[in-house]
């Protein structure tokens, strides 16, 4: 099973990615916790390329190009060899985020971003995706308050944290016309509450769609 987290910096996936792997260990599954960008040696490299704010002049291109390669690489070398193992996978985001940032965002072609998505994916989908969702303005202020506590990749905003409120809003547009237009797949919860109530919506949502029992 392939499972996905989506949302704006700050939505609080990596905290709720931690509940569902407890969960499901509970229930005696075997479960792997991974993410994009950089969840491979050579995707590593490429998460420093994409969001150390030193590359400015980065083209939205190559960013597009950057992000299909650390997928790439990592689906091939972390995410169906596990599946194959019959692990449960949690993807902290996915091919949701580059449709929210690339193609939206950046406001890519479709048939450029979908080339390239193609073999990046090399046919995974997830099986269900949760997408915490939360306004642009509360997301800054709770990744405001994660850089304080130093849990940042760098001591300033990344370069995408660094975007303007106009890209992060297209973001955002690009996140809500996913959830209406694939909800067979995708569940969006309102992650503007305390964790346990983002946790209880998560858990009865998946268990609606028959994903968790
Ligand atoms: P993270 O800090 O949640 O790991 O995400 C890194 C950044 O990369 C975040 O701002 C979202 C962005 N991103 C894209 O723009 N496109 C993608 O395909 C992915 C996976 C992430």
């Amino acid at each position: 099973m392939f499972i996905t987290f989506e949302g704006p910096d700050g939505s609080g996936k990596s905290t709720q990615i931690r509940r569902l792997k407890e969960y499901l260990e509970q229930q005696g599954c075997q479960v792997l916790v991974t993410n994009e960008p950089g969840d491979t040696a050579i995707g590593a490299q490429i998460r420093d390329l994409l969001l150390n704010p030193i590359y400015k002049g980065i083209t939205p291109e190559t960013e597009a190009l950057l992000y299909a390669a650390d997928r790439a690489q990592h689906v091939r070398q972390v995410v169906k060899p596990a599946l194959a193992e019959g692990k449960v996978v949690i993807c902290d985001r996915y091919i949701d985020s580059t449709i929210a940032y690339q193609y939206f965002g950046r406001q890519l072609s479709g048939e450029f971003m979908g080339t390239i998505t193609k073999y990046a994916i090399d046919g995974l989908m997830p099986e269900a995706t949760v997408i915490l969702e939360l306004s642009p303005e509360a997301a800054e202020k709770r990744y405001t308050q994660r850089a304080q506590a130093k849990q940042a990749d760098y001591d300033v905003p990344d370069r995408l944290e660094q975007e303007r409120a106009e890209f992060k809003e297209r973001v955002n547009q690009g996140f809500k016309y996913m959830a209406e237009n694939y909800s067979h797949r995708i569940i969006t919860i309102d992650a503007s509450g305390t964790i346990d109530q983002v946790w209880d919506a998560i858990l009865a949502g998946l268990k609606e769609r028959g994903v968790l029992c």
